[in-house]
């Protein structure tokens, strides 16, 4: 079992809040000592779901948690929205499609990029998604 040794919870109501939510993300990769791989995909992850919860959820907020079990140190991420929630869920983490006239990656390529992903999302009642990337041992 993981302990969480510190949180933050950040606001996602504008752009800037998205860069600070990427920032800190990339900030506390560096300091738990992740590599230059690993920070850089928790950062883009970070962006792409903070961007989401902005672009697509029309707002919300992040929470940041630095965890540890002992062995390794984890950063977990929990992005939730009240937005209109994603009613087509296998098609969308099948990648490549969009309701945003973009590529469609960011929900399907994040998860690629995290050892922990998990969402919920009902139609109407929002959407949570749930992220989380380990230093190794
Ligand atoms: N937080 C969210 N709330 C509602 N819909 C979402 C959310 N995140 C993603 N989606 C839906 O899933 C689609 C795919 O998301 P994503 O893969 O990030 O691609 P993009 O953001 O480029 O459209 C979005 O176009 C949108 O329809
Ligand atoms: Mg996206």
């Amino acid at each position: 079992m993981a302990d969480v040794v510190q949180r933050w919870e950040m606001p996602i109501r504008t752009e800037d809040d998205v860069i600070l939510v990427r920032r800190k993300a990339r900030m506390l990769a560096q300091e738990r000592g992740f590599d230059a791989f690993a920070t850089a995909a928790l950062t883009t992850a970070a962006s792409e779901l903070g961007r989401n919860a902005l672009v697509h959820g029309g707002g919300g907020g992040a929470l940041i948690e630095h965890l540890a079990d002992g062995t390794r140190s984890g950063i977990r991420i929990t992005f939730v929205d009240r937005g209109p929630g994603i009613a087509d869920m296998a098609r969308v983490l099948a990648g490549g499609y969009s309701t945003a006239r973009s590529l469609g990656l960011g929900l399907s390529g994040t998860r690629r990029l995290v050892e922990e992903f998990d969402i919920e999302s009902a139609p109407g009642a929002g959407t949570k998604v749930v992220i989380c990337k380990w230093t190794r041992y």
